[in-house]
């Protein structure tokens, strides 16, 4: 079977499938107050087109498929999808979402296939949550977390990205949250991909600052991770439920061993997040072009995948897709 390789010898078996570029929060740190700026419904592939690639990718070696949107539950038809490649082999199915629509749709994820979740709060305080997402959802969605704990999806992860001055006092409040109710709680740098082009280092609240305070108050213990994996992932010394997960693509970059690969809701593929070029999936399909014209296509486009972001380096510029536009 062919497989994904890159030139750096990295072989790519993740793939991340933004399935709209729809969002019902405009997070601060990701997209603008501004009004919407969607694509066309036709310009986002339909589920015949995403299933042709899904089948393609797997066939490609692709064995973890995550989810993603915008927020995917807006797009009618997740479940079905999720079920279909389920159906396909996919051996690890998850879904990022931000939870707002979750809670009554646990069930039919659950017997759809979908095993893991990834679920965005960033702050505990309401008020709070509201002015970072311009939403009133905070109770709707810790309802949602619950939800997900008491299912098959449990431990669910819970994702937080901070920023300094906005909800980086509420490292040890976060913590505290992971312990009494067992989530995996995963803190990620704010990374330049927000719409309204905020980020500046200074934002940055760095994984080795999270790390220490949660440390002086709760000791931890750093639990092995795959060299894929881009948490790094601790659990509490005392024995408590809950885990820690810190992200550092800014400080702490983990391009060496990056394993995936991402088809925006247009269908582009995207070798990074800070790509420059977007690859067009979607012409291709269109203009009838076969399976082994689409996995020659995609085999070529991920060779050059590049070696890593410079968000570190003299002269990085913010690539002009956000991450709605992109798929967390
Ligand atoms: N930096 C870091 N993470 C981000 N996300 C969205 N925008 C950014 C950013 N600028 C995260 C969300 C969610 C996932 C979809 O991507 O918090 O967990
Ligand atoms: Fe929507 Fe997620 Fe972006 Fe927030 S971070 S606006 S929930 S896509």
């Amino acid at each position: 079977m062919t497989t994904l390789h890159d030139k750096f010898g990295r072989q790519i078996t993740d793939l991340r499938i933004s399935i709209t570029d729809r969002c019902n929060f405009r997070c601060v740190y990701c997209r603008s107050a501004d009004p919407e700026n969607y694509r066309d419904h036709d310009e986002i592939l339909s589920w015949p087109e995403l299933d042709r690639l899904a089948r393609v990718f797997m066939s490609l070696g692709i064995r973890k498929i995550r989810i993603t949107g915008g927020e995917p539950l807006v797009r009618d038809g997740v479940e079905d999808y999720i079920a279909r490649l389920h159906a396909l082999g996919v051996e690890d199915l998850s879904m990022t979402t931000n939870g707002q629509l979750l809670a009554e749709r646990c069930d039919r994820l659950i017997a759809a296939g979908l095993r893991r979740i990834n679920i965005s709060l960033d702050s505990l305080d309401a008020g709070k949550f509201e002015r970072i997402t311009r939403t009133k959802s905070f109770s709707t969605v810790m309802h949602s977390i619950d939800a997900a704990q008491k299912s098959r999806l449990a431990p669910a992860k819970v994702n937080a990205v901070l920023v300094r001055g906005i909800n980086d006092d509420e490292v040890e409040a976060f913590a505290s949250y992971a312990r009494a109710s067992g989530v995996i709680m995963r803190f990620i740098e704010f990374m330049p991909l927000d719409a309204d082009r905020h980020w500046t280092r200074g934002l940055v609240v760095p994984a080795a600052e999270i790390h220490q305070r949660i440390q002086a108050r709760w000791p931890l213990t750093q639990i092995p991770h795959e060299r894929s994996e881009t948490a790094r992932k601790y659990r509490f010394a005392d024995g408590a439920p809950g885990e820690i997960g810190l992200i550092a693509p800014v400080t702490q970059p983990f391009c060496g061993h990056c394993s995936r690969i991402r088809l925006t809701a247009d269908g582009k593929l995207r070798t990074c997040l800070f790509s420059k070029d977007d690859h067009d999936l979607r012409s291709l399909l269109r203009e009838g072009a076969s399976d082994e014209d689409l996995s020659t296509y995609i085999c070529s486009v991920v060779m050059e995948k590049e070696e890593g972001h410079r968000i570190n380096e003299p002269g990085f510029v913010q690539p002009s897709r956000t991450m709605v536009f992109i798929g967390g």
